[in-house]
């Protein structure tokens, strides 16, 4: 990896010169101007049809950012993260989820042997799920189990609800639950849900010494054994880790632990063992159609041209906002209910990898890296947060996702549902000026002095950046793609912020902090915190 301040370099320069001649640009003159811009600023890649025309961009911009993506060694960088090299340096590990979806003919002779270990932890995956299903793998009575209840936390947590939720349609009998949060309330009402004896526990933890989901499978076990007894743990529950002989500590059967490995990140796991929970609600084979959506979008981020390559221009245009514009965060608003954890899924993925501040040097960075991102589906959110980003003071691009086709037959929800979808970005490209309020006004009849006083509060100033992507279907192979392109997206922004994406340590002090103050609270005492602190453990105290 080349480790180049991106600031540095001559296409940031230009970048910067193309910047102040942007301050006239308006979307709206654009497109009159420009027809075939539609076309230009428009990549598809199989059923992807990704239109990055209503951007803040010009064929000069995206030359500039293409040489950027050039000069801090965007095509090395790749090669490096395909071929295995240790790039999470602070860690001293590869990053190696792409192994996970490829085979060992396409892989990089370097990759090959790490591909193999994933294809024997992945057949034993399925070979379990599909001993769950047939009901072969049995509960401690001989029943078919019915009930899964996932146990992790974020990695471990994150990408399994969100791809299971998104694949309700291609859901199975088995119900999913999911327990993350170390709050004994959320543990109690998931146990409300479930019948012990038909359940099947998967505990997920990569380090298994995760204080949330180490405390909630202890309480869920012991619960477990209240009810059936000791020895129905080894059938009803089952471990997914890196690190075999903690979860064997824990009580975990060796044989029950199904491998992942310390060259996989946690947030980028779903595609490993991790995603047990998955295969076992939706089915090993559409599992792989997952894995095989990745893997044609890793295909394509490997070996398009930067201009055509879909994760490299979302990243440019990511950096673009955020820094030149100076635009703090980015919305992800999907057109559909089944990616409602979408947004919270690629807060992990995108923050916990680019929220960095120091560079590949060691040096505190003097530039902008990681964005913040957040959303929900539409329409619902242009029931609740749209409105800022019509008419108010900041400027968010804004990621919007559709699927032409919907999984049932609704047309009239469908053809709904999309008019909005395209409704949007037209609203937040074109805007309203105070002619067409005015206009509008009168339309509706209102008093020359209403519109006076109305108008000013009708403008919209449109010019509000989005990317449209416009995919066929929701399926498991298109979602597949779809996560694949996002993890490659946040890799290239790593890459050109000079920063690594791969370690975690902004995570680690809040956790040493509170087993201090755990100390504390199980002691009802207070080891000189600040004042701040040792009044609310007082307060807490008074009242728990
Ligand atoms: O707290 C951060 C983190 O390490 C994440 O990166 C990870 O996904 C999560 O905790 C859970 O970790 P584990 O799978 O080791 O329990």
């Amino acid at each position: 990896m080349k480790n180049i301040n991106p600031t540095s370099t001559n296409a940031w320069q230009r970048l910067h010169e193309l910047f102040q001649d942007m301050k006239e640009f308006q979307l709206r003159d654009a497109f009159i101007h420009h027809p075939e811009r539609g076309k230009e600023f428009c990549i598809s890649h199989e059923d992807f049809f990704v239109d990055l025309s209503k951007n803040l961009i010009t064929p000069e911009i995206s030359a500039a950012l293409n040489a950027l993506a050039e000069e801090c060694g965007l095509d090395q960088a790749i090669q490096s993260y395909f071929g295995g090299e240790r790039i999470n340096a602070t860690e001293d590990r590869a990053v190696l989820h792409t192994a996970l979806r490829t085979d060992q003919d396409t892989a990089p002779t370097a990759v090959k042997e790490k591909v193999k270990e994933a294809e024997l932890s992945k057949q034993k995956m399925f070979g379990f799920v599909d001993a769950v299903h047939k009901g072969s793998a049995t509960t401690y009575k001989g029943e078919t189990f019915d009930t899964v209840v996932n146990i992790g936390i974020g990695g471990s947590d994150l990408g399994p609800v969100m791809v299971y939720e998104a694949l309700q349609a291609y859901k199975n009998d088995m119900e999913l639950h999911f327990v993350s949060n170390v709050e004994g309330d959320h543990v109690e009402e998931v146990l409300k849900k479930i019948n012990p004896e038909t359940t099947l526990f998967v505990i997920v933890s990569k380090s298994f010494g995760t204080q949330e989901t180490l405390t909630n499978a202890t309480t869920i076990r012991n619960w477990f054994i209240d009810r059936l007894g000791r020895d129905a743990v080894p059938q009803h529950f089952i471990a997914v880790s890196s690190n075999i002989d903690r979860a064997v500590e824990f009580g975990i059967d060796r044989e029950n632990i199904f491998p992942m490995f310390n060259w996989v990140g946690g947030r980028f796991s779903l595609w490993s063992t991790v995603g047990m929970s998955i295969a076992l609600g939706v089915g090993t084979s559409n599992f792989q159609a997952l894995l095989d959506g990745a893997a044609s979008m890793d295909a394509h981020f490997k070996n398009t041209s930067f201009d055509r390559n879909i994760p490299v221009q979302l990243a440019l245009l990511t950096i673009w906002y955020n820094n030149f514009y100076g635009a703090e965060s980015e919305a992800v608003i999907p057109y559909t209910q089944y990616l409602h954890r979408l947004p919270a899924y690629l807060q992990q993925a995108i923050m916990e990898s680019n929220g960095k501040s120091v560079d590949r040097n060691g040096d505190r960075v003097d530039y902008q890296t990681g964005n913040i991102v957040w959303g929900e589906p539409g329409t619902n959110s242009q029931h609740a947060f749209f409105q800022l980003i019509h008419q108010g003071t900041k400027l968010i691009p804004a990621h919007f996702i559709a699927f032409a086709k919907a999984k049932y037959d609704h047309p009239d929800h469908h053809n709904k549902l999309m008019a909005n979808f395209f409704a949007q970005t037209k609203a937040l490209m074109f805007g309203k000026t105070a002619a067409e309020a005015h206009e509008d006004l009168i339309r509706s009849g209102k008093s020359g002095e209403e519109i006076e006083t109305l108008v000013p509060f009708k403008v919209f100033e449109g010019n509000k950046p989005t990317t449209t992507i416009l995919i066929d279907e929701l399926t498991p192979r298109s979602l597949g793609k779809l996560v694949a392109m996002y993890e490659h997206k946040i890799f290239t922004e790593g890459v050109i912020w000079n920063i690594y994406s791969y370690d975690q340590w902004g995570v680690e002090l809040g956790k040493v902090l509170a087993d201090v103050i755990l100390h504390d609270i199980e002691h009802v005492s207070s080891t000189d915190h600040d004042a701040s602190t040792d009044q609310l453990l007082q307060r807490f105290y008074s009242k728990k």
